[in-house]
């Protein structure tokens, strides 16, 4: 399977400067401590799903907050966690549960794509469980330093791993750098924004005349722009929603080349998991969801299913999605899909 997402990516290698985006809110950074800590999405599903025996090793992918590294914990009582995290702040928080529980957690601070060299690193040759909860937690979203968010005004920023990781790209510099072609291209892509050449065409418009875009809210409102006042959006649940969030999405999905990221670390749970273990996903977009699927079941148009090199065996032949307690206690649930599959 091919996802091509590097190669939209290769033109910025030819940027010599990002655009300094946090001179503008340096002194936003503080306070993520006291943020809201994540809600775990469809915690006794992906409890269920992931059931083994006692004492295997564990690999929660996407530790974020640890809530659902927590209730493994507790769940499966002689197990080991391996708690990978490509965000610092995640990383502290997987630290203090390590403190917590004794010998039992090992916090990994890196990417799905650093995930098979971390493990060697630390002697760790197969694992009996793993879960990738996708996207960004809520602390990520929250948090007006780290730019992600259109409900308050910060940085146009959206790395997952902060600044930990130097030259690293930005949504600001996507968005003050890129043409109006590329742009498009990425509204459309991993947004699935029906108004991609419109918005892009008003964000390069803004550029020549009005300068850099440097914060969220600034680009909020330029989307805006590019809409009927009139025109109301809605989610699938009919809640109204801003009329720049598909493209914020877009943004984060490139900045964060999460579909890559995806297939790779897939990879490597395949390469590490062992007969009879277990992976459950939760995805929360339809391009995550096809990845997914096609690597678990082969059933996507770009691949020929071959009994022969079959890897998986879903637990569930449907997707499960949260009930309607859990959509109605947590809206972040809503687009969730979890599936979960054996290793042959
Ligand atoms: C939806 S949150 C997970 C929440 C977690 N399950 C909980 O209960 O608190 C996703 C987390 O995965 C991390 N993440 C996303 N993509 C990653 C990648 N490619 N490598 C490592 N971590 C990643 C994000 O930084 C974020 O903290």
């Amino acid at each position: 399977m091919k996802i091509s997402i590097k190669s939209t990516l290769k033109w910025w290698h030819s940027l010599e400067h990002g655009t300094c985006i946090h001179k503008v809110f340096a002194s936003n950074a503080a306070g993520i401590s006291h943020m809201k800590l994540h809600h775990p999405v469809m915690v006794k599903e992906v409890l269920d799903s992931l059931y083994l025996a006692n004492g295997g090793v564990m690999l929660d992918m996407t530790f974020g907050a640890g809530g659902h590294s927590k209730e493994i914990l507790q769940r499966f009582e002689t197990c080991k966690l391996v708690a990978l995290d490509r965000d610092p702040h995640a990383n502290d928080l997987a630290k203090d549960l390590a403190d917590k529980y004794r010998g039992r957690v090992l916090p990994l601070l890196g990417r799905f794509s650093d995930l098979d060299a971390l493990l060697k690193e630390n002697g760790i040759r197969a694992i009996n469980g793993a879960l990738i909860d996708c996207g960004c937690s809520s602390m990520q979203m929250d948090s007006p330093s780290r730019g992600f968010g259109l409900a308050t005004d910060g940085p146009l920023d959206m790395r997952m791993d902060g600044t930990r990781c130097s030259r690293t790209i930005t949504a600001a510099d996507i968005v003050n750098h890129s043409s109006c072609q590329d742009l498009s291209v990425i509204f459309e892509k991993y947004g699935e924004e029906k108004h991609a050449r419109k918005i892009a065409r008003t964000i390069t418009h803004y550029r020549r005349t009005c300068g850099p875009i440097l914060t969220t809210k600034q680009l909020a409102d330029v989307i805006e722009t590019s809409f009927d006042k009139r025109s109301k959006r809605t989610d699938a649940c009919g809640r109204r929603t801003h009329s720049a969030t598909k493209c914020f999405m877009a943004l984060r999905i490139f900045v964060n080349d999460e579909l890559n990221e995806l297939y790779q670390g897939f990879k490597t749970i395949e390469k590490y998991m062992t007969t009879g273990g277990r992976i459950v996903t939760i995805t929360f977009h339809s391009l995550e969801d096809r990845i997914v699927k096609d690597l678990l079941f082969h059933n996507s148009s770009t691949t020929i299913q071959s009994e022969t090199h079959k890897k998986w065996i879903a637990l569930k032949k449907k997707v499960i999605i949260p009930q309607f307690e859990e959509i109605n206690a947590n809206a972040r649930s809503r687009s969730a899909k979890l599936r979960a599959a054996t290793r042959i």
